[in-house]
């Protein structure tokens, strides 16, 4: 049985600077994921440590800070059939060399430390993020996706 899920995918700042906001909107959109939230923003520090506060105490952790706040991010929430999973491997790998070809990280970023996307890694942390950057009453879950309705006259 396929499960309907939500998932928070960002724009990071260099993905913003370098013009890429349409394409990787249109990567998640192609595939069939119904967006049902996106604002563009400045993450606060109390954001940013809210958000990566697993990685607190890694050698990478003060520049990923510095980097999520460099610039405005292209927030946006996502849902569809196994979209958790089915996000990050539209993103590919965190090392971009690493990343499989067709994946927009293997395809539009060079080093892991400028990936120009993030997603979340499970079902809890997508939620856990999607209440970081959004309320309750700007997720706009209300109308139908054509995927999702190709899907259920399928059967599925
Ligand atoms: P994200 O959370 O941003 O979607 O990335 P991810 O799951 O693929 O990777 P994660 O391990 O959660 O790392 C978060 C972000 O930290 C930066 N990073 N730098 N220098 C390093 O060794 C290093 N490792 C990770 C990347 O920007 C990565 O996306
Ligand atoms: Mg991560």
């Amino acid at each position: 049985m396929l499960t309907e899920e939500r998932t928070f995918i960002a724009v990071k700042p260099d993905g913003v600077k370098r013009g890429l906001v349409g394409e990787i909107v249109n990567r998640f959109e192609r595939k069939g994921y119904k967006l049902i939230a996106l604002k563009m923003l400045d993450v606060t520090p109390e954001m940013a440590k809210q958000h990566y506060g697993e990685h607190e105490g890694k050698p990478f952790y003060p520049r990923l800070i510095e980097y999520i706040q460099s610039g405005p991010i292209v927030a946006m929430v996502w849902k569809g059939y196994d979209v958790v999973k089915g996000a990050r491997a539209i993103m590919g790998s965190t090392c971009p060399n690493e990343a499989q070809v067709g994946t927009i990280r293997a395809d539009l970023a060079l080093v892991k430390e400028y990936n120009v996307v993030h997603g979340s890694d499970s079902i809890e942390s997508a939620e856990r993020e999607i209440s970081i950057y959004f309320n309750q009453d700007e997720l706009c879950d209300e109308y139908d996706n054509m995927a999702e309705i190709v899907i259920k006259d399928l059967g599925c």
